[in-house]
């Protein structure tokens, strides 16, 4: 029987790549799924959007009714939604992935290289798209027992979702036409800058480092000392990262690159002489992690610096379609 799902937030930048997602894996025939059930909003009531060849989805308020037949849901919606639609689909029995921050810390932190028992989970989390990021390529390296991660990551403006991108997108017209945009939404111009605050602090973290501080040694499995700083700039889609990771055991630059050219879902590219390196223009609609400029760190014992990019909204959806798939079985 084919498998029923639904996309709560389906009309927003993640929704859609979760939409495509499913296509893919239904045109290949790599999965057996019925038309999904699609819910954002009550203002998005009605908008429709196309599934394979030849059926239009329209999408429906989220109510239990909408989704009371479906047996799993991805939950693509922001933070402060999701606590409300998770239980109601919990109510329903309806087995969830939330794509949020909200659950995190407290259900399954569900990442494909150590996938975590699912064994009758109602619920489970998938990673930030920081420590996603950072966990791929560390995950190849244990052998070498990485310490600690030093990481700049620069956020693209679909990590804000829809809102983000128009709000680029207006704001970068109107000042290339001499006119003042209207007041942002995150607080400075994204436009024609950089902006080095990713959610709100406490303390002196913001919310995208406290989170990546958390959530990459768990990825991982190991201790990690994690110092980062994450901005957000002016371009659409792909996030970039510069890191350096400390490794207790003695790692080259040349050994490290050749681990992680057979590692999963990661791509080396890093032929710098001939400008060959990771870029978000590279990452957009790929689900890898780009790697290259891999390179000794001289500033300490066994460190090696790497230059990372991933398209954050493609390697989401895919994570969150494989938790699906898993929470399903
Ligand atoms: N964008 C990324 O790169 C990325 C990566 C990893 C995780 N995430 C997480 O995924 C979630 C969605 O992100 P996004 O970028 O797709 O955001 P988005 O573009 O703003 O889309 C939000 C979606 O949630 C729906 N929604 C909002 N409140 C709702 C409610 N009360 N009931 C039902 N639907 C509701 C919106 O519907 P309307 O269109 O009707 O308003 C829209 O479909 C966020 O928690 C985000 O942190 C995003």
């Amino acid at each position: 029987m084919p498998l029923q799902t639904a996309i709560v937030g389906a009309t927003g930048v993640l929704g859609q790549e979760l939409l495509a997602a499913l296509a893919e894996l239904a045109r290949d025939g790599e999965a057996d799924l019925a038309p999904p059930v699609l819910c954002a909003t009550g203002e998005s009531a009605g908008e429709t959007f196309p599934w394979l060849e030849d059926e239009e989805l329209a999408v429906e308020p989220f109510s239990t009714a909408a989704v009371r037949g479906a047996a799993a849901a991805l939950v693509a919606v922001p933070p402060a939604a999701a606590p409300g639609i998770v239980q109601k689909l919990r109510e329903l029995g309806v087995a969830a992935v939330d794509a949020s921050r909200a659950h995190r810390q407290t259900a399954p932190l569900f990442f494909d290289t150590r996938p975590p028992s699912l064994a009758g989970a109602p619920l489970v989390a998938t990673p930030s798209a920081e420590a996603h990021l950072l966990a791929r390529p560390l995950a190849a390296l244990l052998e070498w027992e990485p310490s600690s991660v030093h990481a700049t990551v620069l956020r693209p403006a679909s990590a804000a979702g829809e809102a983000g991108v128009s709000e680029l997108a207006q704001a970068t017209g109107l000042l290339l036409n001499g006119e003042e945009p209207p007041a942002p939404r995150l607080g400075h111009r994204l436009a024609f800058n950089l902006v080095p605050q990713a959610g709100a602090f406490e303390g002196p973290d913001a919310e995208a480092e406290r989170d990546l501080a958390w959530e990459l040694p768990r990825l991982v499995g190991r201790e990690l000392a994690v110092a980062s700083t994450v901005l957000f700039g002016p371009w659409f889609y792909g996030h970039l990262a510069t890191a350096t990771v400390g490794f207790s055991r003695e790692a080259t630059a040349d050994r490290v690159r050749e681990r992680l050219e057979s590692a999963p879902q990661v791509k080396v590219l890093d032929d710098p002489s001939e400008a060959v390196y990771p870029m978000p223009s590279l990452a957009t609609g790929d689900g890898a992690v780009l790697v290259g400029r891999v390179r000794a760190d001289p500033s300490r014992e066994h460190g090696v610096q790497m230059v990372l990019a991933m398209d954050a909204v493609r390697a989401t959806a895919v994570l969150a379609v494989k938790a699906l798939l898993a929470l399903a079985r």
